[in-house]
């Protein structure tokens, strides 16, 4: 039986005050049974970890260098990410994909250097609009799937999480159907399983992309879908448990 994580990724909103009020928040809510994980902007990582070293809350970064130390202006590596506590990191957003112009091959060195440091890759994949549109979402999910597949063993799976997330549903609050949704989650784990069995069954793979509280249930109730990355609806303490308790 896989557990269910359900992940905030702060993106870069908030200041400092605004990200303790937020953590104090979550911290005294009630959040039923969920495993939870919150992803603040990286130089608010050492202040969070702190407030959290007493709880089971886990702390995750948003990205990770490729590269372990060295002349990399502006890029922050696994084994800082560690000490500050950072359980996971996001991989591969979207957003740093089509902004910030990661490629799959980076997003794969990203990947294995997470696993290399100890650090839970929260992997994130999706299709944009026109690719739906295009009807080939099962092929640059499986190609960016296939790209760390590449780099990385089907083993380093058992420790890291996917995240499926349609482009075209991130902060739009055009939220995939359930259907839609699982039926993503469902090719995802059979692609895996085409490698490992064993490993697919028990990897964890979250929705995200415009979850809220008024959808979270739905998605969450679906065979595949074993939590959320939350982005706009983790920036408020209740919004965010409410997510966690509609499990
Ligand atoms: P929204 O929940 O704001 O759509 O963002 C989703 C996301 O990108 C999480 O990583």
């Amino acid at each position: 039986m896989r557990s269910c994580l359900i992940a905030g990724n702060w993106k870069m909103n908030g200041s400092l005050q605004s990200a303790i009020e937020l953590i104090e928040g979550i911290r005294q809510g009630d959040r039923g049974q969920a495993q939870l994980a919150v992803c603040p902007p990286a130089v608010y990582l050492m202040k969070i970890g702190g407030m959290l070293s007493d709880s089971d809350i886990a702390l995750g970064a948003q990205n990770v260098c490729d590269q372990e130390a060295g002349a990399y202006t502006g890029e922050v590596s696994a084994g800082m990410l560690r000490e500050c506590g950072c359980r996971y990191v996001i991989v591969g957003h979207s957003e740093r994909r089509s902004l910030y112009g990661e490629s799959d091959q980076l997003v794969a060195a990203r990947f294995a250097m997470a696993i290399a440091a100890g650090l839970t890759p929260i992997l994130c994949v999706g299709e944009t609009l026109q690719e739906r549109e295009q009807e080939i979402t099962e092929k640059v999910v499986a190609r960016q799937l296939d790209a760390v597949l590449e780099s990385s063993a089907i083993g380093d799976f058992a420790k890291a999480v996917i995240a499926y997330e349609p482009v075209w549903a991130i902060g739009t609050g055009k939220v995939a159907t359930p259907e839609q949704a699982q039926a993503v989650h469902a090719f995802i784990r059979g692609k895996l399983a085409e490698a490992d069995d064993g490993i697919a069954q028990q990897l964890q793979i979250l929705y995200g992309g415009s979850m809220n509280p008024s959808n979270a249930a739905e998605l969450l109730a679906q065979t595949d879908i074993d939590g959320g990355l939350i982005g706009g609806a983790s920036l408020k303490a209740q919004d965010f448990l409410a997510i966690a308790q509609s499990i």
